[in-house]
């Protein structure tokens, strides 16, 4: 007999960047959670949060860790041994116990040496270089090598039915997101995806029953931004270069510019959907404000919705059944 499972969720809602983290770190802070689910992703996600004033970027380790919160990388992620533990080390300054909160699912699959070394010599869909691809390949190809295997990480390992699923625990999960819908390697504009599932499916695949889910925050921005080899910005459109300044649009792994454009509402809607969101946390509207630029895409064409007030009045009409937040500060929402 296992034991209740809640589970809030939050997912990108559009290219990633959407300020995933700190939605989860405000979560954190006001429910009280037996443990944090890292579902996808690897250490190419970059997540930035502010935790008692303190900036803190993560990648593979899960945001929940920082909480004291239980946290279980699972087997809907790929993870390179060497740079979680020094993501482990590195984060173990701030936060010195932190090993002891986070769990690896056996089924993960590892990112080797060799994966990482196949994405540094050629790349030609702008990838984060940390082998995803390469070790999604061979997971699928079966003939990976799972985190059970390893010595290295053999103190985090857990099984992820008979120790975290199937036990008496009463649990509440949030299911932390990596990546975003459109990246998505079913749902995002293939090849430039990433290859892991990074929407509601993904996390259901991590063994979290389809009836515990509470609320569905979808993250997205007050405009669009990606990374990668896809063709994304119109160049010829000097708002979208102020806005990537203002902004700050540069990746928090790679360091990389992002491209920009205006907020897409047919994809936010279409995320919608897919991932039954309940809530949408709009962040950087305070970059808009700065810019006094208040465009969308709707039914395909760029629409000017003039100022601030028409800006969050036609989205909070347009998802009229879910409730919708407006964010302007990194912190929290
Ligand atoms: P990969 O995940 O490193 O294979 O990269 C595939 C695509 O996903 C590239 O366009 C990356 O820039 C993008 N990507 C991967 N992780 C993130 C992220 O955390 N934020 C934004 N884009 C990402």
């Amino acid at each position: 007999m296992s034991g209740s499972i809640t589970a809030d969720a939050v997912i990108g809602m559009s290219f990633g960047d959407e300020a995933k983290a700190k939605i989860v770190g405000t979560l954190l802070d006001k429910n009280k959670y037996t443990h944090c689910l890292r579902y996808c992703g690897s250490s190419n996600a970059g997540h930035t949060l502010y935790k008692d004033g303190k900036k803190i970027i993560t990648h593979i380790v899960p945001a929940g860790a920082l909480f004291g919160v239980e946290s279980i990388v699972g087997p809907g992620c790929v993870l390179n041994e060497n740079l979680f533990l020094s993501e482990i080390d590195e984060l173990s300054k701030t936060i010195p116990d932190i090993a002891s909160k986070v769990k690896i699912s056996t089924a993960v699959h590892l990112v080797s040496q060799a994966h990482l070394n196949e994405e540094l010599k050629e790349d030609k869909l702008g990838t984060t270089k940390k082998g995803v691809g390469p070790a999604s390949r061979d997971k699928y190809a079966r003939v990976g090598k799972r985190a059970e295997s390893s010595a290295a990480l053999k103190e985090f390992l857990i099984d992820m039915y008979d120790d975290f699923l199937n036990t008496e625990q009463e649990k509440v999960v949030i299911c932390e997101g990596a990546q975003a819908t459109f990246l998505d390697i079913d749902w995002g504009f293939y090849p430039y995806v990433t290859s892991t599932h990074c929407g509601i499916g993904g996390i259901v695949n991590n063994g979290i029953p389809i009836g515990s889910f509470r609320n569905i925050y979808g993250a997205a921005k007050c405009y669009d931004t990606y990374v990668g080899s896809k063709a994304f910005q119109d160049k010829n459109d000097p708002v979208l270069d102020k806005i990537a300044d203002v902004g700050q649009e540069y990746g928090a792994t790679t360091g990389r510019r992002r491209q920009v454009n205006y907020l897409n509402l047919d994809l936010i809607d279409k995320a919608k959907f897919l991932n039954s969101t309940t809530h949408i946390v709009f962040s950087k509207i305070d970059v808009l404000r700065e810019i006094d630029v208040w465009k969308v895409i709707e039914d395909g064409r760029v629409k000017d919705l003039q100022d601030e007030t028409s800006f969050v009045k036609h989205i909070e009409e347009k998802f009229s059944n879910l409730n919708i937040i407006f964010s302007d500060n990194p912190y929290s929402i």
